[in-house]
């Protein structure tokens, strides 16, 4: 079993990330960190890693309290005291090379927990981020990404330091989509098939607003499915930097490695990383709605 770490910043599409996750034998949750991002939450960091620029709020996306306004709550915790990017540091230290974390908001505690620990990137087995955009626009404007715009200097942090690293960006997030009828056809499938039905309503309401559909894309859901079916994606490995900067702050952008350049540049020292670039859509979004 894949020992995992969802680091979360619910979220209607993280809520169905993380039941579908408790719903998988194939993994093992071993913790659940949270990071700023769709709504306000209370633990991880509540700010980028510059400590400046203000974070950015998606209550029009997943609703005021991140679970389309239906204020439900499905379970209670307890947390932890130790602090997301420490917790992770320790995990990985305890399960050397069997750690995966699944990184669905900002990638801020990540890029902490390589600075609480510089063993950290040869100990994780692998870092899963939902995040970018690399052939289509952003989704937040038509240079970035939601969750790498969250937080442009941590992203940038761990693309320059993290060694077995995926991402799962807008490209192939685009394709997977739950219909409104599916949802509907969720109500009644127990707590949470009808958890996800309502929340969703919301959510869909924002696609249909934004994008013209009558669905929405599921993207923690689709990370998800990277961590323990990534034959179901097709990866290229290419080096990638996020501008920290400017009008475009939060761009992701890829050396493809198909050439040798004649002169170094700000990505030659980068280790590579897997990039989505396609993913097989038609098993990925049934397999995600049956868990
Ligand atoms: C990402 O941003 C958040 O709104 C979603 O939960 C997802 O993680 C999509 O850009
Ligand atoms: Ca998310």
């Amino acid at each position: 079993k894949i020992k995992l770490i969802i680091d979360t910043d619910p979220g209607i599409d993280d809520a169905m990330a993380i039941l579908a996750a408790f719903n998988s034998p194939e993994v093992e949750i071993i913790g659940l960190t949270t990071i700023f991002g769709n709504v306000p939450v209370a633990e991880g960091s509540c700010d980028q890693l510059n400590g400046l620029t203000k974070t950015r709020v998606a209550d029009f996306v997943h609703g005021a309290e991140g679970f389309g306004n239906t204020y439900q709550q499905l379970v209670e915790g307890k947390k932890h005291s130790l602090t997301a990017a420490q917790f992770i540091a320790n995990a990985a230290s305890e399960h050397p090379g069997e750690v995966v974390v699944l990184a669905l908001g900002p990638v801020t505690n990540i890029a902490l927990a390589y600075k609480v620990d510089p063993q950290l990137r040869t100990r994780l087995k692998e870092v899963v981020i939902l995040g970018g955009a690399f052939q289509s626009n952003g989704n937040v404007n038509p240079a970035a990404e939601a969750n790498i715009l969250g937080d442009p200097d941590a992203a940038d942090y761990v693309m320059e330091q993290g060694n077995n690293v995926r991402l799962v960006s807008l490209d192939v997030t685009h394709q997977v989509e739950f219909t409104s009828k599916d949802m509907d056809a969720l109500h009644g499938r127990g707590r949470f098939g009808s958890f996800i039905s309502d929340i969703s309503k919301f959510y869909i309401e924002y696609y249909r607003k934004s994008y013209g559909v009558d669905s929405c894309f599921v993207h923690d859901p689709t990370a998800f499915a990277a961590v323990f079916r990534p034959d179901l994606f097709t990866w290229q490995a290419g080096k990638v930097l996020v501008l920290t900067e400017g009008v475009a702050r939060g761009m992701t952008i890829m050396d493809h490695c198909v050439r040798n350049w004649a002169a170094p540049h700000a990505w030659s020292d980068r280790p590579l990383v897997q990039v989505a670039v396609a993913v097989q859509a038609d098993k990925v979004a049934p397999m995600l709605l049956e868990r």
